[in-house]
């Protein structure tokens, strides 16, 4: 399937239930059961929802993952990222971090003995310096918020798979959209999104969310939504989400367009 495609089709099944072809919006909190534990696979809504599961299944099939794991907002995706590490682990990130992402990191994670190290991520040579035993996540962000600065995602992975092959690798992508780069394909275990960006693309929703094409990886991830419960809720999914992502194609173009007459403005006629 093609991008545009997947954004309309992927994950997107008629309803089991009856046959409604786009995909409802599950306003429920629990769902009934036969006896204790006997379901039709959906027992409680922080656990699972079914438009959930399709904004999820979508975003995967976006990144060219396997599974898709949504949050209630970027920095409650990354948080449970952060809790994949122990007390003594350590994170290697960029020195242009998004300011939340390096609160959450500094006045959140780093009093549970999580050792960081901000670096620039374009210097291979420092990375190659800076990584080690304990070296357990590192976190690219690439273009970075603010300064739309690039890291190389497929050179930093090869680096730290070479050197540590226990190291995660978590791209946020939320600057440039799966429409741009799939950083699963450069070697990232892990792609975030604060869907409250380009994903939803209209500034009416908080949303975060992240792809992983690796089954344990999932579980525990899927594990962490429902255990920590910073979920997004249904109509989120469906109207924000599901709905508002179809745009991604057209908006990214006319985004390439006006750089296109940025760079001509600042280099010709200026
Ligand atoms: C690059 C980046 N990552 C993460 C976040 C956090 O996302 P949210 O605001 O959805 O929690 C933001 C928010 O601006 C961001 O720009």
């Amino acid at each position: 399937m093609k991008f545009a495609t997947k954004v309309i089709h992927a994950g997107i099944v008629p309803d089991p239930s009856t046959g409604a072809v786009m995909t409802p919006i599950y306003q429920t909190s629990t769902y009934v059961q036969q006896a204790p534990g006997v379901h039709q696979g959906y027992e409680y809504a922080r656990t699972q929802n079914p438009t959930r599961n399709v904004l999820q299944d979508n975003l995967a099939a976006l990144e060219n993952g396997t599974h898709g794991i949504c949050f209630a907002s970027g920095l409650a995706a990354m948080d449970a990222v952060l809790k994949l590490l122990n007390p003594g682990d350590e994170i290697i990130s960029t020195n242009d971090l998004y300011g939340g992402s390096y609160r959450l990191m500094r006045r959140v994670f780093e009093k549970y003995g999580i050792k960081l190290h901000f670096i620039d991520l374009q210097d291979i040579a420092t990375l190659k310096a800076t990584i080690n035993d304990n070296t357990r996540l590192i976190w690219v962000e690439t273009p970075t918020n603010p300064m739309l600065n690039v890291i190389d995602i497929q050179l930093v992975c090869e680096q730290v798979k070479a050197q540590n092959t226990n190291a995660l690798i978590c791209v946020d992508n939320t600057f440039a959209s799966p429409y741009l780069q799939t950083p699963l394909d450069l070697g990232a275990d892990m792609v975030l999104h604060s869907a409250t960006k380009y994903i939803g693309g209209h500034s009416d929703l908080v949303l975060g969310a992240i792809v992983v094409k690796e089954e344990n990886l999932a579980k525990e991830l899927y594990f962490l939504q429902n255990a920590v419960g910073a979920v997004p809720g249904p109509q989120d999914c469906f109207w924000r989400c599901v709905v508002s992502k179809r745009y991604i194609c057209a908006w990214n173009e006319l985004a390439k367009m006006q750089r296109v007459l940025l760079i001509f403005w600042r280099h010709i006629l200026r």
